[in-house]
């Protein structure tokens, strides 16, 4: 059985969607008018799996725009989910009979986004819900500038669109993964000061036995004291053998003590197991 908690909807996401969305449509204004900016696309087609067409958002967009927008995404992941890094993200639009059949992209990284760059209360379209096959089937509306973020194991796709073929009226969505998890820190403690503990906690699992399998993300304080205060988890999607496993784990890591401080550090703890 899947962990329910395998979705998080961030409306509002992004103070550029305006503008990422408005050059969009500004590049498909005269559909007689020849330039570089339509030569782009790749209309990718796998019989049964996916129909859409799709462009490196990185080099789309222009370049202070979509840096702006991508920090912003790149700092979320490192503040809320300790990945440190965002793939290089794809931009896809979806018109009539574009869709995603349910698949699973495991390998690609521990989260996956799409955000979502589509006119979702004016759609003229149907389908273009972002799927999830979790517990139950869930339909996600991608609104206007929301980011979706969620577990890329649980079988997911698009519903096929239906009903316009003007780019203009589409499902616009930048995605990819959230990569690279590992602790993320805002103040002086060091990275390395925290592989001890993390080491006792592997062996701790090991003696104890209990199985888990999954993602847990921990946001503490360390203080000047060098003690951990204000911990709270941020995400977990985890299966264990031991109901207890969760509170086990919180308290161990209240115990921690990294000695004086010249400062006191935020951490963010992304822990997989299994
Ligand atoms: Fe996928």
């Amino acid at each position: 059985m899947w962990n329910q908690d395998h979705l998080r909807l961030i409306s509002s996401f992004s103070k550029e969607a305006r503008q990422l969305r408005v050059y969009f449509d500004e590049q498909f204004k005269d559909p007689r008018q020849t330039h570089v900016r339509r030569f782009v696309w790749d209309y990718w087609n796998v019989p049964g799996e996916y129909n859409l067409i799709r462009t490196p958002a990185y080099e789309y967009f222009p370049d202070r725009l979509y840096k702006k927008f991508h920090s912003s995404l790149r700092d979320w992941g490192r503040e809320t989910l300790g990945c440190h890094d965002v793939s290089p993200p794809w931009l896809s639009f979806y018109i009539d009979g574009c869709y995603q059949a349910q698949h699973q992209d495991q390998p690609h990284g521990p989260w996956a986004f799409v955000y979502s760059l589509t006119n979702w209360k004016q759609r003229r379209f149907t389908g273009g819900e972002t799927m999830l096959y979790g517990d139950r089937k869930q339909l996600v509306t991608p609104q206007f500038n929301q980011l979706t973020v969620f577990n890329p194991a649980i079988p997911h796709g698009v519903a096929k669109v239906r009903g316009i073929r003007d780019p203009r009226e589409a499902r616009l969505a930048i995605h990819g993964w959230f990569l690279n998890p590992r602790p993320f820190i805002r103040g002086k403690l060091k990275t390395q000061s925290l592989e001890n503990e993390i080491l006792e906690l592997g062996q701790w699992l090991k003696q104890s036995r209990v199985t888990a399998q999954g993602w847990s993300v921990q946001k503490f304080t360390v203080g000047t004291n060098g003690k951990v205060s204000g911990l709270k988890p941020l995400w977990t999607r985890l299966e264990s053998s031991d109901q207890k496993f969760l509170s086990d784990l919180h308290s161990r890591m209240k115990k921690w003590d990294f000695g004086r401080q010249v400062g006191s550090s935020l951490v963010t703890l992304p822990l997989g197991f299994g």
